[in-house]
């Protein structure tokens, strides 16, 4: 049943035309945010709606199946693109936030910075769910076929594709060891090669020096249940030419559980930190133990004044604070001990570099006032918990210096922000808005639509409720965050490499339409927001490309409230298809969009060693983005994803304008030269 309603939304009813150019947010008041935060808003639309909706959750659909836009089902004619959507249902097909959702402030134990307070969730964490967990029946009926992965230019007729020799599923108890031989064949007679997809917890690989090669594991009490194993095996002659074999390990407990050997506790890997001298620091570590147990932390040299306390929301996590008042590099001893027995301890050393305040001065003006007197955006992705990490405090001061724009990096997607149906986590997001709001950032919000990056139960839910998943999603967080965020990746990498549109659970609902649904929804709840669609690899020739903009041509023939491109930019060192990039920016000028640089980085390709980083030529990039986006009217922001290469997405490739210890690189000083007027 359709639900209609008497009044037209009360929301975004006038939304803006796609060419039209989008003012930028007022500044506001602290807290201004709550008052308009989601039970207003939508309290607003319900009633307009009158309550009278049965529950049913099916849009109007056309001939295909897929959601009808062109017909509003509620007798009036379109008044403008926003109205074009039908009335939400109500009550809404999953609750949207209540007051248990609300963040409150943390204590001051945990974060490093000062200049704002962080907020926490109130409900416990969620720990990521497994992606699926395999059933007994799964198991018991037997191995998966292979995977086998065909190139252009071979052909299995004449080159048969390689295979594991033997190869079944395993069961065995935790406590007992497992040795699996892998024994790859290949029908020519040659040996393929072959490599593990993903180690258990504590598995070894090794190597057999007869062409095979075996995984040696010992399960333990973490490990009951069942896993996958994948190894792949690669064809003699085209390395591409894959055959990927997963198996299923299925770990029983055994009758006497003392059986089971009692391993030594540890510590999360600790990647070295570099702070300021006099800041606060927080240092996270997390004991872990095989066995299952939790281990208790200690510090064995404690420095003068710190304090090393239980995370008071983690049992499984310690936090060192203390202020470094010496220049130096400080070794901490951490000793965690056995749950079970109190003698099994393990010593291991952290390391913190303490740098001079002078450390940290760059040279010259700062990129945001230049770009500020350029009327550009410059911003960069933000670190989702960086206010927790040990140099939060110069963290936020490079942010707060150095740009006028951020985004979450992660805070941001539907996995983190609505990870159950009816439980929302907005801690991090809200944080990420009052750091902007105190330092004076606009704020880029990331992504509402995405294929990946979601939570668990989306998944499962009927195809044909997916329209309204997508449109209360939306409702939901548009409403929330309009006051603080100044534009939005609508939908992100809607795209395949070939141009094709990539599948999923939003193709699967409602085919094409849920980017024209996504960005009306988003329109209707937040008419000033800049919205976007977002890609990568689209500022080449190519394929993706040109799918990408007939895509964008048939959204703005069908008034689809779209009002700039996102290229994303995730480059590496040797691209020089610079014209390629002009053209394409020219190619979304042309259509009446803006153009923003959401992602950009530039990473030393895969395999280049340190000393083989060619720095001026990174810069050289970098310079290049930075004066295309100069000479394009259209191009309003480039955007950064991190500024530090200590938190990048691509860490061990150094792709950012900053080195892991906040000193600038030659990146830096291309775009600051970029950007100083002539
Ligand atoms: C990446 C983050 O940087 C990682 O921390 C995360 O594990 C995966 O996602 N395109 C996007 C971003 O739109 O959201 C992705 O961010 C990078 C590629």
């Amino acid at each position: 049943m359709q639900i209609t309603c008497p009044v037209p939304p009360c929301a975004g009813t006038t939304g803006a035309s796609s060419l039209e150019s989008v003012r930028p947010k007022q500044t506001h008041e602290h807290g201004t945010r709550l008052k308009r935060s989601l039970p207003v808003v939508l309290a607003c639309c319900l009633v307009a709606c009158g309550g009278g909706g049965s529950g049913s959750t099916s849009n109007p659909t056309n001939a295909t199946g897929q959601p009808d836009l062109t017909t509003p089902d509620n007798g009036n004619p379109p008044t403008g693109n926003a109205t074009l959507l039908p009335a939400l249902p109500v009550p809404s097909l999953t609750p949207g936030p209540s007051a248990d959702d609300e963040p409150i402030p943390e204590s001051g134990l945990r974060h490093s910075v000062t200049g704002f307070l962080p907020v926490r969730d109130n409900a416990p964490a969620i720990t990521k769910q497994s992606a699926e967990e395999i059933t007994l029946e799964e198991f018991l009926a037997g191995p998966l076929p292979p995977i086998i992965e065909i190139p252009p230019g071979i052909d299995p007729a004449t080159n048969a594709a390689p295979f594991f020799e033997g190869l079944t599923d395993q069961e065995l108890f935790a406590g007992d060891v497992l040795t699996l031989p892998f024994i790859p064949r290949d029908p020519e007679g040659d040996l393929p090669g072959l490599f593990p997809e993903e180690l258990p917890e504590g598995g070894e690989f090794v190597d057999n020096f007869d062409g095979t090669k075996s995984l040696v594991w010992q399960p333990l009490q973490g490990d009951v249940g069942i896993t996958e194993f994948t190894i792949v095996a690669l064809d003699p002659l085209d390395s591409f030419y894959r055959t990927r074999q997963t198996i299923r390990i299925r770990v029983l407990m055994p009758d006497d559980p003392a059986s089971i050997p009692n391993r030594p506790p540890r510590i999360e890997e600790f990647i070295p930190h570099t702070v300021r001298v006099n800041d606060p620091v927080a240092i996270e570590l997390r004991g872990i133990d095989l066995n299952d147990t939790t281990p208790t932390l200690s510090i064995a040299n404690l420095p003068p004044g710190g304090t090393f306390t239980r995370h008071p929301q983690r049992d499984d996590v310690f936090i060192l604070r203390y202020i470094p008042t010496q220049t130096g590099v400080q070794t901490f001893d951490v000793v965690s001990i056995d749950a079970d027995d109190p003698a099994l301890t393990t010593t291991e050393q952290i390391t913190i570099e303490v740098l001079s305040a002078a450390s940290f001065l760059t040279q010259g003006p700062r990129l945001r006032d230049l770009a500020v007197a350029r009327g550009l955006f410059l911003g960069f992705a933000s670190r989702q918990d960086f206010y927790h990490r040990p140099d939060g405090e110069i963290y936020t001061q490079f942010a707060a210096d150095e740009f006028n724009l951020v985004t979450p990096e992660n805070s941001m997607k539907m996995e983190v922000l609505n990870p159950l149906p009816g439980r929302f986590d907005f801690a991090d997001a809200d944080n990420l808005m009052r750091f902007a709001e105190r330092y004076g950032l606009a704020v880029h919000g990331h992504p509402l639509v995405w294929y990946t990056q979601l939570p668990e139960w989306i998944n499962t839910t009927a195809v044909a409720d997916r329209a309204i998943h997508l449109r209360e999603y939306i409702s939901r967080i548009v409403s929330r965050y309009a006051d603080d965020v100044r534009s939005w990746d609508v939908v992100n990498e809607p795209v395949n490499n070939d141009g094709s549109l990539r599948d999923s659970v939003w193709l699967e609902g409602m085919g094409e339409s849920y980017i024209d649904i996504a960005f009306r929804q988003t329109r209707e709840l937040d008419p000033d927001a800049v919205l976007l669609l977002n890609e990568f690899d689209i500022e080449v020739d190519g394929p993706k490309a040109d799918g990408f903009f007939s895509l964008v041509e048939r959204l703005l023939e069908r008034d689809v409230p779209l009002d700039a491109i996102g290229f994303q930019m995730h480059l590496f060192t040797p691209f020089d298809q610079f014209d390629e990039v002009r053209q394409r920016f020219q190619q979304a000028a042309d259509l009446g969009l803006d153009i923003y640089i959401t992602e950009l980085d530039v990473s030393f390709p895969e395999g280049t060693t340190a000393g083989n980083r060619d720095f001026e030529r990174q810069a050289a990039v970098y310079r290049e983005i930075t004066t295309l986006c100069l000479e394009q009217p259209r191009c309003r922001s480039i955007q950064t994803w991190g500024f530090t290469d200590q938190y990048s997405w691509r860490e061990p490739l150094e792709p950012l304008l900053f080195d892991a210890r906040y000193q600038d690189k030659p990146a830096y000083r291309a775009v600051q030269e970029q950007l100083t007027p002539p």
